[in-house]
């Protein structure tokens, strides 16, 4: 099958992380920005969440008016961030779970169980212009109920892959694939993220159907070595190659 380009949206929410270790001005996520536009990011990525842990309003606008990169941002299903959506119109709202007491987003949203308050957002976000995605747990229940709700696109939570190990990541990695089969079939655009890093996001980077991932964590504590450019950088090329692989059908190393 066809093997498109796949994009990267870089997830800047611990750029804030560490501002906010200090409350103070720097670093800056929209100087983060345009590094990693420099890089070869795609989109950024930020999470404006109901405490303001890391993003805040501010950052969120500035990020908008100063970045020239597309804008995905990540958001509860509440009234209050949708009323900042409808706002300040990122090109994409990834509609996410949030618990104020989660370290980071734990499991994907449940669409199925929650499918009129999500269509009623994802109806108002739509009615801006603004397309939608929806973190969900790669399951057939949940991809099906985003398709019938009407999203634009998926993002396949990666995290139980991430955190496997042995024969499970393998079996972990199929169920990616297998849903992302499911959600292209269906018409969604997938997307896929949580938990990559630079040794294992070759194995999803190869998923055909899957065309965009959303890197955070792993991204930021290289750029601590390395700077933002560089470590954007290195990302792509490895995503990239994993693109190449796929089209040539090079077997998987692991
Ligand atoms: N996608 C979504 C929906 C997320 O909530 C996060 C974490 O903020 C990411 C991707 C990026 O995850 P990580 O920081 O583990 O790369």
């Amino acid at each position: 099958m066809r093997v498109p380009p796949i994009r990267l949206g870089v997830n800047l929410d611990h750029v804030a992380t560490v501002r906010q270790a200090r409350r103070t001005t720097e670093p800056d996520p929209l100087q983060a920005a345009i590094l990693a536009e420099i890089g070869g990011a795609d989109q950024i990525t930020i999470h404006l969440r109901e405490d303001r842990r890391h993003i805040n309003d501010r950052d969120l606008r500035l990020m908008r008016e100063g970045c020239q990169l597309p804008l995905n941002q990540e958001m509860g299903v509440t009234a209050e961030m949708l009323d900042i959506a409808c706002d300040l119109k990122p090109d994409v709202a990834c509609l996410v779970p949030e618990k104020r007491e989660e370290v980071t987003t734990e499991g994907g949203l449940d669409i199925a169980g929650n499918a009129e308050r999500i269509a009623s957002a994802t109806e108002r976000l739509h009615g801006e212009g603004i397309k939608v995605s929806f973190f969900i747990d790669p399951t057939d229940e949940q991809v099906r109920a985003s398709s019938d709700i009407g999203g634009d696109a998926v993002e396949l939570h990666t995290g139980e892959y991430a955190n496997a190990t042995g024969a499970a990541r393998g079996s972990q990695l199929e169920r990616i694939r297998a849903m992302a089969e499911v959600a292209d079939r269906l018409g969604l655009d997938v997307h896929a993220g949580h938990g990559l890093t630079y040794q294992n996001v070759g194995a999803v980077a190869r998923v055909a159907q899957v065309v965009e991932l959303n890197i955070g964590h792993s991204i930021i504590a290289r750029s601590i070595y390395t700077g933002i450019t560089d470590a954007v950088a290195s990302m792509r090329v490895l995503m990239d190659q994993a693109r190449t692989d796929a089209r040539m059908d090079v077997p998987p190393q692991d």
